[in-house]
């Protein structure tokens, strides 16, 4: 039997902009300029750079048929208020349109199997976290052969458009997919979605990727509960790790929300050079002060990318990538001196989760590795050199902020980003991402757009090979979020000053329910 709160949060009517609650059109204005004679290269077909504007019409022609969707990559809530924002749009003036969702990701377009999406079975995930309704998975669509078997699909369902759910990578797939499906004449659409709870797929016109919101807001209520029960036991230090395979937009985010004793950048360490030995000694003075100061107690909260931005760990994991596509083994015998010196050091544990498998986009599994554990162990390690001792406590929280109900932010937002893609599918465009401006303000002044995927790409080493790929968009040290979170951090090391933004909030007064993360609000102000 479904809980009371699943049923009534299916009933939720996701808010739109005011412009697209009515039939619209796209005009294409403000070409982007690139200028990568390598990146024209690879685009010789998918040649548009305008971003395409939405406007009102009188009524919404042609008429869409077909259109296939899928998930690719880590679940990030409000995934299905996509789909159901494409299914409502294609159905208002279509009733027999059909929507069919491929299983478990690309695979599921590569081999053709998918369902078809029913109003029963978008009406039972409303409002739902998670991509249960059809999966995701993380093939990445490569060989000309996988391209070929996409085609063939797209082409057997007479489809009107592909609609591809994804972060950097998966958008890129989108992009290649586009351009090959016009090199072979075929008259399917591919267009993307951004999605990533990372908050990296983000740029001069993608504002957020959708999921950060939801995400942000479940970990910083963990984080809080944990920093009141360490400030009412006053014996425990807590090192929290949360997800973002790279970029440290979810620690910086959750940091203002939460304000721990030290929050770790990522990219801060990188551009400072700071050594694994530099953090721990950072860490180890916090904690002294702390203690001096009455308060042996505290909040570490660190970026689970963080293992790949200190520079001898960097240099580690980039040799350790090389020597595994090439097939090396045991790989540690080939590693160059202080790479393996480095590596000899380090934990067994760690050791063993530096050589997992890369996944498919050949990046390394960083939610597999225990930093949280290497930096508790080395601060425990240090604290005796100092004859001092604490007890610490490691968490990780990933992969249960990733599925919850979207918040009002994230439901109305991906609802949006549904409708709008829909439309972008009406008027024939391809190789093009939805997004939304003016996420800040309230939805009804939202302003949905249409951006060519392939201005953001650019050449990137992967896999010992320059593939061209979606810039991933780091932490900027200079703008805000990250100059906020700067002039505040010092404050929050001796002072206990934790903040406790409590549960996502469904309903009640606006000031809670459509709270916006410090992320947008504060990058709209930039310095
Ligand atoms: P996407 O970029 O595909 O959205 O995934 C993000 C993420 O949640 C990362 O934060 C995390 O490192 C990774 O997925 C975990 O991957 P998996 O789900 O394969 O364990």
């Amino acid at each position: 039997m479904e809980s009371l709160l699943e049923e009534t949060r299916k009933q939720y009517p996701p808010k739109l902009p005011k412009i697209i609650q009515n039939a619209v059109t796209f005009q294409l204005k403000d070409k982007i300029h690139i200028s990568d004679p390598k990146i024209d290269a690879v685009f010789t077909h998918c040649k548009e750079n305008r971003i395409a504007y939405c406007e009102p019409k009188q009524s919404e022609n042609p008429v869409l048929q077909h259109i296939g969707v899928l998930f690719s990559g880590g679940q990030a809530s409000g995934g299905h208020n996509v789909i159901s924002g494409i299914f409502d749009t294609m159905r208002r003036n279509n009733p027999h349109a059909i929507l069919y969702g491929f299983i478990g990701g690309p695979i599921g377009l590569i081999k053709n199997q998918h369902r078809i999406l029913t109003e029963k079975d978008i009406n039972a995930f409303r409002n739902t976290g998670g991509f249960d309704l059809i999966g995701s998975g993380r093939t990445k669509i490569e060989t000309p052969a996988q391209f070929e078997s996409a085609c063939q699909t797209c082409q057997n369902l007479l489809l009107d458009a592909l609609i591809i759910i994804g972060g950097d990578d998966s958008n890129t797939n989108a992009a290649l997919l586009a351009e090959y499906f016009l090199s072979k004449d075929l008259s399917t659409s591919v267009l993307g979605i951004p999605k990533t709870i990372d908050g990296d797929l983000k740029n001069q016109w993608i504002e957020m990727s959708f999921g950060f919101d939801t995400a942000t807001k479940t970990y910083s209520e963990l984080i809080a509960n944990i920093a009141r029960d360490a400030s009412s036991s006053r014996k425990y230090w807590h090192f929290i790790k949360v997800m973002g395979r790279s970029a440290s937009h979810i620690a910086l985010e959750c940091a203002l929300q939460t304000h721990p004793n030290v929050c770790l950048i990522s990219e801060e360490i990188a551009e400072k050079k700071l050594s694994l030995q530099d953090i721990i000694q950072l860490i180890v003075d916090v904690i002294i002060r702390r203690k001096q100061d009455g308060n042996p107690f505290g909040i570490v909260l660190l970026p689970e990318g963080l293992i790949e931005f200190i520079p001898e760990m960097s240099n580690l994991i980039i040799n350790l990538n090389s020597l595994l596509a090439e097939g090396r083994k045991p790989v540690q015998n080939y590693l160059p001196p202080p790479s393996k010196k480095l590596f000899s050091s380090l934990p067994h544990s760690i050791q063993e989760q530096l050589l997992i498998d890369r996944d498919s986009h050949g990046n390394v599994q960083v939610s597999r590795i225990e930093t949280e554990k290497l930096l508790a162990d080395m601060v425990k390690e240090e604290l005796l050199k100092r004859k001092e001792s604490i007890t610490i406590m490691t968490h990780f929280f990933g992969y249960e902020g990733r599925s919850g109900y979207p918040t009002n932010f994230d439901a109305d937002y991906c609802y949006t980003l549904g409708c709008t893609v829909t439309a972008l599918a009406r008027e024939k465009l391809t190789g093009y991402i939805a997004a939304v401006k003016h996420l800040s303000l309230p939805c009804e002044q939202w302003v949905p757009i249409g951006i060519p995927l392939r201005v953001m790409i650019h050449l990137e080493k992967r896999e010992n090979r320059m593939k061209p790929v979606i810039k991933k968009s780091l932490v900027n040290l200079s703008i805000n979020p990250f100059t906020t979170f700067a002039k505040q951090r010092k404050e929050w090391t001796r002072k206990t000053s934790y903040r406790y933004p409590g549960p996502i909030q469904f309903f009640g007064p606006e000031e809670l329910t459509e709270k916006r993360s410090f992320t947008i609000k504060l990058q709209e102000k930039k310095k």
